[in-house]
C-alpha cells in the first residue's frame, strides 16, 4: 500500500520509520515547512510537496500527523480524493471536527483509524481479553495513570502545543487521553465524569497540566484518572482492572498482575503496538472490513476529554451522551 504522511514533525518520521519496517511504501511526505518535508522524504526515497494535492496523486492512504486541530480537515480532505486515512491521536479537538469527519467516512466509504497505539501493547491485549472472557468477573473499577513530565521547553518550542485553538487542551487532551481510550475500552460507555484540572507547574499555556476524575460507566463501573505533564520525572501509564473475582495491572509497560495466570510476560514497548495498528489498518483497508479502532472510538474518547474539561470548568458533574 502506497502512503503520504502529512506533518512531518516528531510523529510524521516516526510514522516514516513504522512504514519502511512494513509491507508498505512512503511515496510522499507533505508539510507546510517544505524543507522539512524534503527532509524526511530524502531518507525514504519520496516525493515532498508543501500541500497535499500537489503529491499524492497515486498514493492509496494517508497518514494525518498535524497539531490536532488540524486533523479533521486533512482527513476529510483526503477522503474525498479517494484515500483510505489513518489520523494520528485525538481524532480532532472538538466533536463538531469529529462528526464532520464521520460524515466524509461514511459517505466515500474508505477506511479510517484513529491512533491509539497502546490498544495494540502486549499487556493491555491481554488485560482486554480477561475483561472480554470474564475471567476477572464483572468489572467494578478502573484505574488510570498517565503521570507524565513536559518540561517548560516542551510547550516553549512549538508554536501550537499548550494552545486551546489547536492542542485544544494539555495533559489530558495530549498525553492523557492514551490512557483515557484504553479505561474506556475496558470499561465501556462513560455516562458522567466529575473532573478538576489544574495549571501548576508551567506558564505561558492556555490548558492544564494536571487533570483528575472520576467517570461513571454504563455498567455501574467507576474510573478513575490522571493525567499530568507535571509529575516529575514521569512514569509509564498504568492502568489497573478490578472485577469481584479478579485483578490486572500493567505497570511499567509489563503485565505485573493477572488473576489466574502467573504468565505476565515481558515489557512491551509501544512503538511495537503503534507498527501493529499499521498493519491492522492496512489489513482492514485492503479487506474492506473496519479498522480495530475506528472513529466511533476516537469520538468517544474525545468526548470524554471534553466532558472532563466541562465538569472541571463548572464545578459539577457532566453527563455524556452519545450521538
Ligand atoms: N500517537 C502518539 O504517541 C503521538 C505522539 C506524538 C504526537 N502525536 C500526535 O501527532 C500530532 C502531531 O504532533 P507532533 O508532535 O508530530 O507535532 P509537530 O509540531 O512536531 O509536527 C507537526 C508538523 O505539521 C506541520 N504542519 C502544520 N500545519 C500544517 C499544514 N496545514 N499542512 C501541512 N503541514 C503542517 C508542521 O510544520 C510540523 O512539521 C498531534 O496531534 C499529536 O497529538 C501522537
Amino acid at each position: 500500500m502506497r502512503f503520504a504522511i502529512v506533518g512531518a514533525g516528531a510523529i510524521g518520521t516516526v510514522h516514516a520509520r513504522l512504514l519502511s519496517s512494513l509491507d508498505a511504501e512512503l511515496v510522499a511526505v507533505v508539510d507546510t515547512d517544505l524543507e522539512r518535508a524534503q527532509q524526511l522524504a530524502d531518507q525514504y526515497g519520496a516525493r515532498a510537496g508543501a500541500d497535499m494535492d500537489s503529491v499524492y496523486s497515486d498514493v492509496d492512504a494517508v497518514s494525518i500527523c498535524l497539531p490536532s486541530a488540524l486533523h479533521a480537515d486533512a482527513a476529510i480532505e483526503a477522503l474525498y480524493a479517494g484515500k483510505h486515512v489513518l489520523v494520528e491521536k485525538p481524532v480532532d479537538i472538538t466533536l463538531a471536527a469529529a462528526d464532520r469527519l464521520i460524515a466524509a467516512q461514511q459517505e466515500t466509504g474508505r477506511t479510517v483509524s484513529v491512533i491509539s497505539q497502546r490498544r495494540f501493547q502486549e499487556p493491555v491485549t491481554r488485560i482486554k481479553q480477561a475483561v472480554d472472557a470474564g475471567t476477572l468477573g464483572r468489572i467494578t473499577s478502573g484505574i488510570v495513570e498517565s503521570a507524565f513530565y513536559r518540561p517548560q521547553s516542551y510547550y516553549d518550542g512549538d508554536g501550537w502545543r499548550g494552545t486551546l485553538a489547536i492542542d485544544g487542551g494539555g495533559a489530558l487532551m495530549n498525553q492523557g487521553i492514551h490512557a483515557l481510550d484504553l479505561l474506556v475500552w475496558m470499561l465501556g460507555r462513560p455516562i458522567s465524569v466529575s473532573a478538576q484540572t489544574g495549571q501548576l507547574a508551567h506558564e505561558n499555556i492556555e490548558v492544564e497540566d494536571v487533570a483528575a476524575a472520576t467517570i461513571t460507566f454504563e455498567s455501574g463501573a467507576i474510573g478513575l484518572l490522571l493525567a499530568s505533564t507535571a509529575a516529575y520525572p514521569g512514569r509509564p501509564v498504568r492502568l489497573s482492572i478490578h472485577g469481584d473475582r479478579g485483578t490486572a495491572v500493567m505497570d511499567d509497560d509489563r503485565l505485573t498482575v493477572l488473576t489466574g495466570t502467573d504468565e505476565l510476560g515481558e515489557q512491551s514497548p509501544t512503538s511495537v503496538a503503534h507498527l501493529a495498528q499499521y498493519r491492522d489498518f492496512i489489513a482492514a483497508a485492503q479487506e474492506g472490513r473496519p479498522p480495530a479502532v475506528t472513529l466511533a472510538d476516537g469520538r468517544r474518547s474525545l468526548a470524554t476529554v471534553l466532558a472532563v474539561y466541562e465538569s472541571a470548568r463548572a464545578g459539577r458533574p457532566v453527563e455524556l451522551k452519545e450521538a
